[in-house]
Protein backbone atom coordinates (compact mmCIF):
# COMPACT_ATOMS: atom_id res chain seq x y z
CA UNK A 1 0.00 0.00 0.00
CA UNK A 2 0.97 3.56 -0.72
CA UNK A 3 2.85 4.99 2.51
CA UNK A 4 1.33 8.24 2.05
CA UNK A 5 -2.22 10.13 1.17
CA UNK A 6 -3.85 13.10 0.10
CA UNK A 7 -7.25 14.36 -0.71
CA UNK A 8 -9.16 13.49 2.21
CA UNK A 9 -8.95 14.05 6.28
CA UNK A 10 -5.87 12.38 7.51
CA UNK A 11 -5.07 10.25 10.33
CA UNK A 12 -2.26 8.62 12.24
CA UNK A 13 -0.27 7.08 10.55
CA UNK A 14 -0.90 9.73 7.63
CA UNK A 15 -0.61 12.76 9.94
CA UNK A 16 1.85 13.94 12.39
CA UNK A 17 3.08 16.69 14.35
CA UNK A 18 0.39 19.83 14.99
CA UNK A 19 0.86 18.79 18.65
CA UNK A 20 1.03 22.09 19.92
CA UNK A 21 -1.56 23.90 17.74
CA UNK A 22 -3.97 20.65 18.58
CA UNK A 23 -3.33 21.39 22.80
CA UNK A 24 -4.08 25.30 22.13
CA UNK A 25 -7.92 24.27 20.00
CA UNK A 26 -8.49 21.88 23.04
CA UNK A 27 -7.52 23.75 25.86
CA UNK A 28 -9.23 27.15 24.14
CA UNK A 29 -12.70 25.16 23.42
CA UNK A 30 -13.05 23.38 27.44
CA UNK A 31 -11.88 26.75 28.86
CA UNK A 32 -15.15 27.92 27.20
CA UNK A 33 -14.09 30.39 24.62
CA UNK A 34 -14.69 29.98 20.86
CA UNK A 35 -12.02 29.98 18.44
CA UNK A 36 -11.33 30.69 14.80
CA UNK A 37 -9.01 28.74 13.21
CA UNK A 38 -7.31 30.38 9.71
CA UNK A 39 -5.12 29.09 7.64
CA UNK A 40 -4.78 29.21 3.64
CA UNK A 41 -6.26 25.84 1.47
CA UNK A 42 -4.59 22.67 1.77
CA UNK A 43 -2.58 23.30 5.77
CA UNK A 44 -4.63 20.27 6.81
CA UNK A 45 -7.25 22.29 9.11
CA UNK A 46 -9.49 20.02 8.90
CA UNK A 47 -7.19 17.12 9.56
CA UNK A 48 -6.38 18.92 12.88
CA UNK A 49 -9.76 19.61 14.01
CA UNK A 50 -10.73 15.97 13.49
CA UNK A 51 -7.69 15.31 15.51
CA UNK A 52 -9.01 17.42 18.24
CA UNK A 53 -12.43 16.02 18.11
CA UNK A 54 -11.42 12.88 19.35
CA UNK A 55 -9.31 14.15 22.75
CA UNK A 56 -12.36 16.31 23.03
CA UNK A 57 -14.41 13.61 23.13
CA UNK A 58 -12.29 11.93 25.29
CA UNK A 59 -12.69 14.37 27.88
CA UNK A 60 -16.66 14.06 27.56
CA UNK A 61 -17.84 16.85 25.18
CA UNK A 62 -20.22 16.19 22.34
CA UNK A 63 -18.70 17.23 19.29
CA UNK A 64 -20.26 18.36 16.25
CA UNK A 65 -18.67 18.58 12.92
CA UNK A 66 -21.20 20.61 10.06
CA UNK A 67 -19.44 21.77 6.95
CA UNK A 68 -20.90 24.51 5.35
CA UNK A 69 -19.77 23.92 2.12
CA UNK A 70 -22.48 21.51 0.23
CA UNK A 71 -24.96 24.17 1.77
CA UNK A 72 -26.71 26.10 -0.13
CA UNK A 73 -30.20 27.07 1.01
CA UNK A 74 -31.49 27.75 5.00
CA UNK A 75 -33.71 24.33 4.18
CA UNK A 76 -30.66 22.46 3.29
CA UNK A 77 -28.73 23.82 6.37
CA UNK A 78 -31.65 22.65 8.70
CA UNK A 79 -31.58 19.21 7.47
CA UNK A 80 -28.13 18.71 7.33
CA UNK A 81 -27.11 20.83 10.84
CA UNK A 82 -30.03 18.42 12.84
CA UNK A 83 -29.02 15.45 11.13
CA UNK A 84 -25.27 15.84 12.57
CA UNK A 85 -26.93 16.76 16.28
CA UNK A 86 -29.31 13.70 16.11
CA UNK A 87 -26.08 11.61 15.07
CA UNK A 88 -24.29 13.06 18.08
CA UNK A 89 -27.12 11.43 20.24
CA UNK A 90 -27.13 8.05 21.93
CA UNK A 91 -31.21 7.18 21.52
CA UNK A 92 -32.03 7.89 17.97
CA UNK A 93 -35.76 7.87 19.25
CA UNK A 94 -35.35 10.31 22.12
CA UNK A 95 -33.72 12.73 19.59
CA UNK A 96 -36.36 12.50 17.62
CA UNK A 97 -38.74 13.84 20.12
CA UNK A 98 -36.28 16.25 22.03
CA UNK A 99 -35.98 18.08 18.79
CA UNK A 100 -39.73 18.04 18.19
CA UNK A 101 -40.21 19.84 21.81
CA UNK A 102 -37.53 22.36 20.72
CA UNK A 103 -38.22 23.26 17.19
CA UNK A 104 -41.62 23.68 16.83
CA UNK A 105 -40.52 24.58 13.21
CA UNK A 106 -40.02 21.53 11.64
CA UNK A 107 -41.43 18.25 12.09
CA UNK A 108 -38.67 15.44 12.86
CA UNK A 109 -39.07 11.84 11.81
CA UNK A 110 -37.67 8.10 11.65
CA UNK A 111 -37.87 6.79 8.19
CA UNK A 112 -36.68 3.25 7.59
CA UNK A 113 -34.21 2.74 4.95
CA UNK A 114 -34.13 -0.26 2.87
CA UNK A 115 -32.38 -2.36 5.64
CA UNK A 116 -34.84 -1.80 7.87
CA UNK A 117 -32.76 0.76 9.88
CA UNK A 118 -34.51 4.13 11.46
CA UNK A 119 -32.85 6.80 9.44
CA UNK A 120 -33.78 10.95 11.09
CA UNK A 121 -35.49 13.07 8.22
CA UNK A 122 -37.52 16.29 8.62
CA UNK A 123 -40.52 17.85 7.37
CA UNK A 124 -40.94 21.73 7.64
CA UNK A 125 -44.38 23.19 9.34
CA UNK A 126 -43.91 26.44 6.93
CA UNK A 127 -43.58 26.83 3.32
CA UNK A 128 -40.70 29.62 4.32
CA UNK A 129 -38.43 29.05 6.45
CA UNK A 130 -38.38 32.08 9.69
CA UNK A 131 -36.13 33.98 11.90
CA UNK A 132 -38.02 32.52 14.38
CA UNK A 133 -37.42 28.04 13.07
CA UNK A 134 -34.00 29.38 12.13
CA UNK A 135 -33.39 30.46 15.72
CA UNK A 136 -35.13 27.39 17.31
CA UNK A 137 -32.59 25.11 15.19
CA UNK A 138 -29.44 27.48 16.81
CA UNK A 139 -30.68 26.79 19.86
CA UNK A 140 -30.90 22.84 19.63
CA UNK A 141 -26.90 22.00 21.15
CA UNK A 142 -27.87 25.01 23.84
CA UNK A 143 -31.15 23.02 24.88
CA UNK A 144 -30.21 19.55 24.31
CA UNK A 145 -27.12 19.83 26.40
CA UNK A 146 -27.53 18.21 30.07
CA UNK A 147 -25.65 18.61 33.15
CA UNK A 148 -22.34 17.69 32.72
CA UNK A 149 -22.08 17.10 29.17
CA UNK A 150 -21.34 20.95 26.75
CA UNK A 151 -21.45 20.88 23.23
CA UNK A 152 -18.80 22.03 20.84
CA UNK A 153 -19.91 22.65 17.34
CA UNK A 154 -17.13 22.60 14.75
CA UNK A 155 -18.24 24.82 11.32
CA UNK A 156 -15.80 24.16 8.81
CA UNK A 157 -15.71 26.77 5.60
CA UNK A 158 -17.64 29.08 7.73
CA UNK A 159 -17.39 32.08 5.21
CA UNK A 160 -20.10 30.23 3.25
CA UNK A 161 -22.77 31.11 5.68
CA UNK A 162 -23.08 34.34 3.51
CA UNK A 163 -24.80 32.07 0.93
CA UNK A 164 -27.53 31.75 3.84
CA UNK A 165 -28.75 35.14 3.00
CA UNK A 166 -26.22 37.29 3.95
CA UNK A 167 -26.20 39.70 7.36
CA UNK A 168 -29.18 38.76 8.69
CA UNK A 169 -28.36 34.95 9.14
CA UNK A 170 -25.09 36.42 10.76
CA UNK A 171 -26.29 38.47 12.68
CA UNK A 172 -29.51 35.94 14.36
CA UNK A 173 -26.19 33.60 15.12
CA UNK A 174 -23.68 35.88 16.52
CA UNK A 175 -27.31 37.13 19.00
CA UNK A 176 -28.02 33.54 19.82
CA UNK A 177 -24.21 32.07 20.58
CA UNK A 178 -23.56 34.98 23.21
CA UNK A 179 -25.95 33.60 25.19
CA UNK A 180 -25.31 30.31 25.42
CA UNK A 181 -23.34 28.45 28.24
CA UNK A 182 -23.11 24.92 27.02
CA UNK A 183 -22.19 25.41 23.69
CA UNK A 184 -18.68 26.66 22.42
CA UNK A 185 -17.75 27.02 18.49
CA UNK A 186 -15.05 26.91 16.50
CA UNK A 187 -14.65 28.19 13.22
CA UNK A 188 -12.38 27.69 10.11
CA UNK A 189 -12.24 28.11 6.48
CA UNK A 190 -10.17 28.50 3.70
CA UNK A 191 -11.13 31.58 1.90
CA UNK A 192 -8.80 33.29 4.21
CA UNK A 193 -9.53 36.89 3.52
CA UNK A 194 -13.21 36.43 3.67
CA UNK A 195 -13.29 34.42 7.30
CA UNK A 196 -11.21 37.05 8.73
CA UNK A 197 -13.17 40.16 8.05
CA UNK A 198 -16.27 38.38 9.29
CA UNK A 199 -14.27 37.78 12.65
CA UNK A 200 -11.82 41.37 12.12
CA UNK A 201 -14.08 43.45 10.67
CA UNK A 202 -16.06 46.46 13.67
CA UNK A 203 -18.98 46.58 11.13
CA UNK A 204 -19.82 42.70 10.81
CA UNK A 205 -21.74 40.58 13.25
CA UNK A 206 -18.91 38.23 14.48
CA UNK A 207 -16.69 40.60 15.25
CA UNK A 208 -14.84 39.76 18.13
CA UNK A 209 -16.88 36.77 19.20
CA UNK A 210 -13.56 34.32 19.02
CA UNK A 211 -10.23 33.92 19.76
CA UNK A 212 -8.20 33.62 16.64
CA UNK A 213 -5.96 31.22 15.79
CA UNK A 214 -3.52 30.57 12.48
CA UNK A 215 -1.68 27.56 11.26
CA UNK A 216 0.87 27.68 9.09
CA UNK A 217 3.25 25.09 7.34
CA UNK A 218 4.43 21.90 9.18
CA UNK A 219 7.76 21.68 10.66
CA UNK A 220 10.76 20.88 8.22
CA UNK A 221 12.62 18.88 10.70
CA UNK A 222 9.62 16.45 11.69
CA UNK A 223 8.35 16.82 7.80
CA UNK A 224 11.65 15.15 6.82
CA UNK A 225 11.62 12.62 9.30
CA UNK A 226 8.16 11.74 8.21
CA UNK A 227 9.19 11.20 4.57
CA UNK A 228 12.00 9.23 5.56
CA UNK A 229 9.90 7.16 8.06
CA UNK A 230 6.99 6.38 5.21
CA UNK A 231 9.25 5.79 2.26
CA UNK A 232 11.48 3.19 4.99
CA UNK A 233 8.24 1.59 5.44
CA UNK A 234 7.55 0.43 2.05
CA UNK A 235 11.48 -0.65 1.59
CA UNK A 236 12.67 2.43 0.68
CA UNK A 237 15.37 4.58 1.86
CA UNK A 238 14.78 8.32 1.02
CA UNK A 239 18.08 10.60 1.26
CA UNK A 240 17.55 13.78 3.65
CA UNK A 241 18.58 15.65 0.69
CA UNK A 242 16.32 14.14 -1.55
CA UNK A 243 12.87 14.51 1.29
CA UNK A 244 14.05 18.30 1.30
CA UNK A 245 13.82 18.85 -2.39
CA UNK A 246 10.23 17.18 -2.46
CA UNK A 247 9.60 19.91 0.66
CA UNK A 248 10.72 22.49 -1.49
CA UNK A 249 9.17 21.66 -4.55
CA UNK A 250 5.54 21.00 -2.87
CA UNK A 251 6.28 24.26 -1.62
CA UNK A 252 5.99 23.02 2.24
CA UNK A 253 2.11 22.95 1.55
CA UNK A 254 1.31 19.59 3.51
CA UNK A 255 -1.18 18.33 0.72
CA UNK A 256 1.14 18.84 -2.27
CA UNK A 257 4.26 17.39 0.17
CA UNK A 258 2.08 14.10 0.43
CA UNK A 259 0.88 14.22 -3.17
CA UNK A 260 4.68 14.29 -4.58
CA UNK A 261 5.63 11.82 -2.11
CA UNK A 262 2.80 9.71 -3.23
CA UNK A 263 3.71 9.68 -6.64
N1 LIG B 1 -0.61 17.07 10.06
C1 LIG B 1 -0.49 16.54 8.83
N2 LIG B 1 0.39 15.55 8.60
C2 LIG B 1 0.55 15.02 7.37
N3 LIG B 1 -0.16 15.42 6.29
C3 LIG B 1 -1.08 16.38 6.46
C4 LIG B 1 -1.30 16.98 7.73
N4 LIG B 1 -2.25 17.89 7.58
C5 LIG B 1 -2.62 17.88 6.28
N5 LIG B 1 -1.92 16.96 5.59
C6 LIG B 1 -2.03 16.69 4.13
O1 LIG B 1 -2.80 17.75 3.54
C7 LIG B 1 -4.02 17.23 2.98
C8 LIG B 1 -5.13 18.21 3.20
O2 LIG B 1 -5.52 18.21 4.56
P1 LIG B 1 -6.89 18.85 5.04
O3 LIG B 1 -8.00 18.47 4.13
O4 LIG B 1 -7.01 18.56 6.48
O5 LIG B 1 -6.54 20.40 4.84
P2 LIG B 1 -7.50 21.68 4.79
O6 LIG B 1 -6.68 22.84 5.20
O7 LIG B 1 -8.75 21.41 5.54
O8 LIG B 1 -7.78 21.74 3.21
P3 LIG B 1 -8.94 22.55 2.43
O9 LIG B 1 -8.45 23.94 2.33
O10 LIG B 1 -8.97 21.85 1.08
O11 LIG B 1 -10.21 22.41 3.20
C9 LIG B 1 -4.23 15.88 3.64
O12 LIG B 1 -4.96 14.99 2.81
C10 LIG B 1 -2.80 15.40 3.84
O13 LIG B 1 -2.26 14.84 2.66
MG1 LIG C 1 -10.79 21.53 4.99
Amino acid sequence: MNPFSYGTIVKEPYFFDRKEECGRIIDTLSGGNNLVLFAPRRFGKTSLVFRAIEELEKKGFICIYFDFMPVYSRESFIEAYTKAIVSKQGNIQKAVKALGKFAKGIRPKLVFNQSGNPEFSIDFTENKINEKTLGEILDLPENLASAGKRFIVVLDEFQEINKLNGENFEKLFRSKIQHYKNVNYLFLGSRTHLLSDMFNNKGRAFYNAAMLMQIGSLPQKETIDFLIGRFASSGIQLEQSLALFLIEQAGNIPYYIQLLAHE
